[in-house]
């Protein structure tokens, strides 16, 4: 919930000094440096030479937090800490590695936190807990958090501010959102290109220390027993940051977001360090489905990925998958196909804008990925040839129907069972229609295997991820084979391309 509360407006603070509250207060509360975990020490605060340590939260795709804690270890060799509150890990990091941290493709949104209450005692009346939460911001240790945020600021290209506000969109107390872009039309946009790039020479920011700060803060909050609504604390702890250190609350236009994720008794005050979410990264023509870039690299990595692998998203819709596959995984091969020539014609745009973003950068071109149109029920291709197959499976909800779900999954599971290899190929499969999917997979014993299933939020939907193996049976000679008429196959025809 955002915050949104008049105030007077404040006279502007002079000089170079406005990331810091005026003097009086500051003795109280900004002498001090954070460790890692958050605790206040003294003494002074660091220049910004000095090297920080502080703890970076990311909001990930709920189902794939141990995923993200993986990557992490991996990339940043830091321990990330999985949060109670699903969708969100922490993790320590020193600022030389903060341009890291946008390179990481399983986190949305990245925030540094400024301190983490594991038990805060939310008091029972209103009124008392938000007196506190007021008094709260001129106590806690902002200094290292602000220097974060103001190096992020150097690091990240300039793109001036978005239209319609810089940050998360968040729903009222609720978790920030987990959707997809379903509600975005098949309009073009320009993908996010937040993550900065080591490559490119940060832009001076000379502005960031002589204009007035504009700033907003933002509730998210999750639980049932508080006594207020996230809007209310929003409006109190940023009435009380305004006052503190005199920067102009601005809803839309800000250069700093305060964030305020209330989580039972959980709370986690932090500064927004990504402007949107970096799930958008890959994708300039979406459709009404478009997958999260950070949900299909969680789908990519549980199928453990080998060099030369033939990967196959063969209902691609846009081809957030594969581009993504392409993109981090890129010694494997990508075929994308649909049944649908607008889809087709959206992952084609979308390579093709990719490509043309790298070329402009000057690193290689080249992605390995090729599209098709394609019936995924009559597959043009070789039996046994594929390695690996991840797709997001209609849902039957936005488009189609859950009626003819019971047609297709069958019948796309037994033909993703004869393109597939023998022992070895693997198929990560997306559905929120969880009967007909259990259904179908149960009848197919003999070709297909279920591992494992990882339980994901997709738009407001539970869903799951099936990570199925595919058995050593030979294609045509186990009864599944001839189980369904292949005249049963469910054609598309009409515009509707995505539920
Ligand atoms: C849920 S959407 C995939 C969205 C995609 N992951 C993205 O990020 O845009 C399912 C896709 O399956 C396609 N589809 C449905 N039936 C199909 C079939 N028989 N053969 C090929 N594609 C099919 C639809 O056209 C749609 O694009």
């Amino acid at each position: 919930m955002l915050l949104f509360w008049k105030k007077p407006e404040v006279s502007l603070l002079s000089g170079n000094n406005v990331l810091s509250p005026p003097r009086a207060r500051a003795s109280s509360s900004l002498t001090v440096t954070m460790s890692s975990d958050g605790d206040e020490q003294t003494p002074a605060a660091p220049s910004p030479e000095t090297e920080l340590t502080v703890t970076i939260g990311a909001t990930v795709p709920t189902g794939f937090e141990h995923t993200a804690a993986e990557e992490v270890k991996e990339k940043i060799g830091a321990d990330a800490r999985v949060s109670r509150d699903r969708g969100r890990i922490y993790f320590p990091v020193s600022t030389e590695k903060l341009f890291q941290v946008h390179r990481l493709r399983s986190v949305d949104n990245l925030f540094v936190v400024v301190k983490e209450y594991d038990q805060y005692h939310f008091k029972e009346s209103k009124e008392e807990t938000l007196t506190e939460l007021q008094e709260l911001a001129s106590k806690l240790p902002w200094t290292n958090a602000l220097e974060v945020w103001k190096l992020n600021r150097t690091l990240k290209k300039k793109k001036g501010h978005r239209k319609g506000g810089n940050a998360t969109k968040a729903k009222p107390d609720s978790e920030v959102s987990d959707a997809t872009e379903q509600e975005e039309s098949a309009q073009e946009r320009p993908a996010a290109e937040d993550a900065p790039d080591p490559e490119d020479t940060p832009d001076p920011e000379p502005a960031a220390a002589d204009k007035l700060l504009k700033f907003r803060v933002t509730c998210n909050r999750a639980g049932d027993k508080h006594s207020f609504s996230s809007n209310e604390a929003a409006r109190d702890f940023g009435g009380a940051v305004q006052e503190f250190f005199q920067w102009k609350a601005d809803m839309t236009k800000f250069d700093i977001e305060v964030l305020l994720n209330i989580h039972g008794e959980e709370m986690v005050v932090g500064i927004a360090l990504t402007e949107e979410s970096l799930h958008r990264r890959n994708i300039s023509h979406f459709g009404p489905t478009t997958l999260r870039s950070t949900l299909c690299y969680g789908m990519l990595r549980l199928c453990k990925l080998q060099a030369s692998d033939v990967i196959l998203d063969p209902m691609c819709g846009t081809g957030a998958i594969p581009l993504e596959g392409a993109i981090e995984f890129n010694s494997s091969f990508y075929i994308a196909g649909d049944n649908n020539d607008m889809a087709v014609n959206r992952t084609f745009n979308n390579i093709c804008h990719i490509q043309k973003r790298r070329a402009e950068k000057g690193s290689s071109p080249g992605l390995p990925v090729d599209t098709v149109r394609w019936d995924l029920c009559r597959l043009p291709v070789r039996t046994g040839s594929v390695d690996v197959i991840v797709t997001d499976m209609p849902f039957g909800k936005r488009m189609g129907s859950r009626k003819k779900n019971w047609d297709l999954y069958p019948s796309c599971l037994r033909e993703m069972a004869r393109v597939c290899r023998p022992g070895s190929g693997k198929a990560v499969l997306l559905t929120q229609d969880k009967k007909c999917f259990s259904k179908a997979i149960s009848r197919m014993g003999g070709l297909w295997k279920k591992l494992h299933t990882v339980w994901v939020n997709v738009g407001g939907l539970h869903a799951g991820v099936y990570l199925l193996k595919r058995t050593a049976g030979v294609f045509g000679q186990t009864p599944e084979d001839v189980h369904e008429s292949p005249g049963r196959v469910y054609k598309q025809t009409d515009e509707k391309e995505d539920d």
